[in-house]
């Protein structure tokens, strides 16, 4: 068996046999404003806690934005950064023309080379989408998403993938394959309880680990960020 590494999302470890595994690839899926990033900033900044410094690639979305974001939560981001713990590598730059072609083999060493530099043991791709935007042929983004993941489970890192779910659908990703090639599957929601919406959180898949399929709530506090707070009672 894996080792297991602890999340850092309050009231998950226990959900999930004990952590993510090791050097395994979860997608973290939800419509937008469900809390992808953060869930994601919270597994890097726990690590570091840990001793695990991490990269964050960021796809279309200014660095100093997230940093901004994280402070509201007194996370102090840019003092990992200073201290090399944490970095961000964007990858929109690695787009090279108009046809939105991605350097795939120049991202992926660029990648490798910061996980070596900085000793990284985790690793965020929020979103991924992007990065197989540009094809349209089902069989060809199914080949290309699997590539990624197989690539990034060589990096022995834990490592969270997130996708958006178009608003209203049943879908558990936009391009409805990452869930496929994924170690696990966590659905970030909102779901509709009287004249507001309470944040769930489903684990819908995970590989090698029995789950309990009911919703879990989750509340967002400054410092601790997500706080899983119990399953979502029914209506
Ligand atoms: N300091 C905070 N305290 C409480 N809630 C917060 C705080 N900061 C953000 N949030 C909540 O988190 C939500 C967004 O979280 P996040 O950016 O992680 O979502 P996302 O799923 O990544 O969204 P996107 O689709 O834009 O990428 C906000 O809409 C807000 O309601
Ligand atoms: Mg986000």
């Amino acid at each position: 068996m894996r080792p297991r590494v602890t999340s850092g999302i309050h009231g998950l470890d226990e959900l999930i046999g004990g952590g993510f595994e090791k050097g395994k690839t979860y997608l973290v899926s939800g419509e937008t404003g469900t809390c992808k990033t953060i869930f994601s900033l919270q597994l890097l900044l726990y690590g570091i806690l840990q001793g695990e410094p991490g990269i964050y690639v960021t796809v279309d979305q200014n660095s100093d934005h997230i940093v901004e974001d994280a402070a509201s939560l007194d996370w102090d981001l840019k003092n990992y950064i200073d201290m090399e713990d944490f970095i961000f590598l964007d990858a929109t730059p690695q787009f090279k023309n108009e046809q939105d072609e991605f350097s795939f083999t120049e991202f992926f060493s660029e990648l490798k080379s910061y996980v070596d530099i900085l000793e990284g043991k985790r690793i965020v791709l929020d979103p991924i989408v992007p990065l197989a935007a540009r094809f349209d042929r089902y069989i060809v983004v199914r080949e290309y998403i699997r590539r990624i993941i197989g690539l990034l489970e060589t990096y022995d890192c834990t490592t969270i993938i997130t996708t958006e779910i178009p608003p209203g659908s049943k879908q558990l990703s936009m391009l409805g394959v990452e869930e496929l090639f994924v170690h696990g599957v966590i659905v970030l929601g909102l779901q509709r309880r009287g004249n507001r919406y309470t944040r769930t959180l489903l684990i819908r898949k995970m590989r090698g680990t029995p789950i309990d399929l009911t919703y879990q709530t989750f509340s967002i506090r400054p410092g601790e960020g997500i706080v899983i707070t119990g399953p979502l009672i029914d209506e």
